[in-house]
């Protein structure tokens, strides 16, 4: 069993960062395999559209964006962290998620799915924004997961919305550190 793990944040320091390197310290306590991907340290360029993908179902960019598919196919779970920039995820997450589109091609254009679709696969989104709370603050990163985690044959079963981070550090809110920890435990258990 495998859990992929997405730090969406581009800043060292941050809040996801820390949510990061506390839930490593669990999959490792737990002996959960992982496999991290912290996207502003990993060579992943945006998907140009090219439509090739709508050919093989096979992206042609040959970067370690391309190894995600194959590593989503065989995981049994995903975590995602973004911080929330203008109501959506970072330009980081979106680049990921824009790449997977081979697979939604391989799908719904080819009908020849070079993704396993009934495979149980549990997902997970923790989304850190920097404002206190405010109508639609998540919104539009919200529509984007859901989408993303059907088209990767995922359940979407936990979701963390926390707000006000740029005055409350994480690091020093130990409620809300619990819950995190209750969300990566709930998605142990139930992986395969
Ligand atoms: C480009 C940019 C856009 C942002 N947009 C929002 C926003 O729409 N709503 C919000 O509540 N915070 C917004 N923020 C604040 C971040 O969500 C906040 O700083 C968050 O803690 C960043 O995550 P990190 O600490 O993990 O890096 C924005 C920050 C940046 C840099």
């Amino acid at each position: 069993m495998s859990l992929i793990l997405i730090n969406g944040s581009p800043r060292k320091n941050g809040n996801s960062q820390y949510i990061t390197d506390f839930i490593i310290s669990i999959l490792e306590r737990e002996n959960v395999q992982y496999k991290l991907v912290d996207v502003k340290n990993m060579d992943i360029a945006y998907c140009t559209g090219c439509g090739a993908c709508e050919k093989t179902g096979w992206c042609v960019i040959k970067d370690q964006g391309v190894e995600l598919h194959r590593q989503f196919d065989e995981s049994s779970a995903t975590i995602i962290i973004s911080p929330i920039y203008f109501n959506s995820l970072t330009a980081q997450v979106k680049a990921v998620i824009d790449r997977m589109q081979a697979i939604y091609s391989s799908k719904y254009v080819l009908k020849k799915p070079t993704f396993e679709r009934n495979k149980e696969r549990q997902g997970a989104f923790i989304a850190v924004a920097g404002s206190p709370p405010y109508e639609e603050q998540f919104v539009g990163a919200k529509f984007i997961i859901d989408m993303f985690f059907k088209v990767i044959n995922t359940k979407w079963i936990e979701t963390m919305l926390i707000n006000d981070t740029d005055a409350k550090h994480i690091s020093k809110r130990d409620e809300k550190l619990k819950r995190i920890e209750d969300i990566v435990m709930r998605i142990v258990q139930k992986m395969d």
